[in-house]
């Protein structure tokens, strides 16, 4: 299973992949989580990523490749992944797909979280009163998702075009919309 989640900030992409990776038993792999634990590791890749994330902005591709093109690659090779935001650009889109093409581990379903402003808004001011993400004040957020809408939005018609994106209504329960991801990934893929 090859998986790829695109969503806005808090529309459940993190929640939903945890939840796929355990029931196709392949790892999640969440470029933002990878990040944020390089930041807290004092690498060089966490100093060169840390203001980024911090001011919303999308940390260089370059970076995040760095991260992430062995984690996927080797989780290819052993049955597949779940990914969460990556890819979230074109370019990145266009990178992942030329590695991909290397190694015969193309995307297999893309699915894309809908959720409104409303509730995106509500559940990330919720979760800054719980964990404190340094991104998640109002501010940072209204840039994440002018990020998303600019940048990330059209990935979406990247792969409808071929046929393999999935569109779900995140507003609902957290077990619905795992239901209905896992329900459309297996029409899908087989
Ligand atoms: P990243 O970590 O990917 O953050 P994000 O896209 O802003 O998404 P979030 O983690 O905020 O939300 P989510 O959709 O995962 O929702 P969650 O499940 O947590 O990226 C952070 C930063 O890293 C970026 O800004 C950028 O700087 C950098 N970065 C990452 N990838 C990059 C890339 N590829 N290129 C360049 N830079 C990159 O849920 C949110 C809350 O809602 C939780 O509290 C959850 O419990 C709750 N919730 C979830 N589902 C439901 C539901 N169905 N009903 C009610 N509540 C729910």
């Amino acid at each position: 299973m090859r998986l790829l989640l695109v969503a806005y900030p808090g529309a459940g992409k993190g929640t939903q992949a945890t939840r796929l990776a355990a029931h196709y038993g392949v790892p999640q792999l969440s470029s933002g989580e990878l990040l944020r634990a390089e930041v807290q590791r004092g690498s060089r890749i966490g100093k060169a990523a840390e203001d980024y994330l911090g001011r919303g902005d999308l940390v260089p591709d370059e970076l995040v490749l760095r991260v992430l093109s062995s984690p996927i690659l080797e989780a290819a090779k052993n049955g597949g992944f779940v990914l969460d935001g990556f890819p979230r650009t074109l370019s990145q889109a266009e990178a992942a797909y030329t590695l991909a093409q290397q190694s015969d581990v193309e995307l297999q379903a893309v699915v894309y979280l809908r959720v409104g402003h409303d509730e995106l808004l509500r559940r990330l001011r919720a979760r800054a009163g719980q964990e404190g993400r340094s991104d998640d004040d109002d501010i940072t957020i209204g840039r994440r998702f002018e990020v998303f809408e600019n940048q990330t939005e059209p990935l979406l018609d990247f792969y409808d075009r071929r046929g393999i994106l999935l569109e779900i209504n995140g507003e609902q329960p957290v077990e619905d919309v795992f239901a209905d991801i896992t329900g459309a990934v297996d029409n899908l893929v087989g």
